[in-house]
């Protein structure tokens, strides 16, 4: 069984869908043994005490620095032992200490087709940008932000009529798919980091989802 804490920032719908997965048994040689957050009004701490699952903040306001709070961080999260650490909508930047000492078990996931759009606001950036392909993307953390190698992406049009709140939805709609799929590929072992390259073994081999809507007409 491996033992997995969950990291959040807020609203932590993709915390909620890897309990779902896990309770369903989509993640059957899986347990979330704990969700942290780094503030203590996140709406997803609650969620988290509600399926019996310890679930404890740790304000990054009261420490002098980045290095003091990720050094609590890292005992906040190592007394439950883990294999696997998960960035699930985490929003502060890591030390490069802390990185390196989940090195090959932490992920995260991130609301672009990386390498583009590393850091915030990716939706409204992709819209400023133009893209007609949009998405996410589920990688190992490196020490540079948004740039460990990838698990496993998914694409989604960008529509003429879209708006922030429009596009942030269909790919989290994606993200919810991904991020379950990832965790149980590393759960099973199937999962080698070569270079900047992620190999999944197993009948699986696919490294990338589209969503259906991608299709069009070829009249057009
Ligand atoms: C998600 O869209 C996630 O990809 C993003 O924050 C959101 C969290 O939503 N993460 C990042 O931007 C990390 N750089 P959630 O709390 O409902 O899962």
């Amino acid at each position: 069984m491996k033992r997995i804490v969950i990291l959040i920032s807020g609203r932590g719908s993709n915390m909620e869908n890897l309990i779902r997965a896990q309770r369903e048994g989509e993640l059957a040689d899986a347990d979330i043994v704990a969700v942290l957050s780094n503030r203590s009004d996140a709406r997803g701490l609650p969620i988290a005490a509600a399926s019996d699952i310890h679930a404890e903040a740790l304000d990054h306001r009261h420490y002098p620095d980045r290095e003091s709070f990720d050094a609590a961080l890292m005992a906040a999260i190592d007394v439950h032992q883990p294999d696997l650490v998960v960035l699930s909508g985490f929003m502060r930047i890591l030390s490069e200490g802390f990185v390196r000492h989940y090195a090959g078990r932490l992920l995260n996931i991130h609301p672009s087709l990386l390498p583009a759009f590393p850091g915030l606001h990716t939706h409204r950036r992709a819209l400023e940008e133009g893209v007609r392909l949009h998405g996410c993307s589920v990688h190992f953390v490196t020490p540079v932000l948004d740039h460990g190698p990838i698990i496993l992406q998914a694409a989604v049009p960008v529509l003429d009529d879209d708006d922030e709140n429009r596009l942030a939805a269909r790919v989290l709609a994606q993200e919810h798919i991904i991020y379950p799929r990832a965790v149980r590929w590393f759960v099973e072992g199937r999962l080698a980091i070569d270079g900047q390259r992620v190999r999944v073994g197993g009948e699986q081999r696919t490294n990338a989802l589209c969503a259906p809507d991608l299709v069009w007409n070829a009249q057009d």
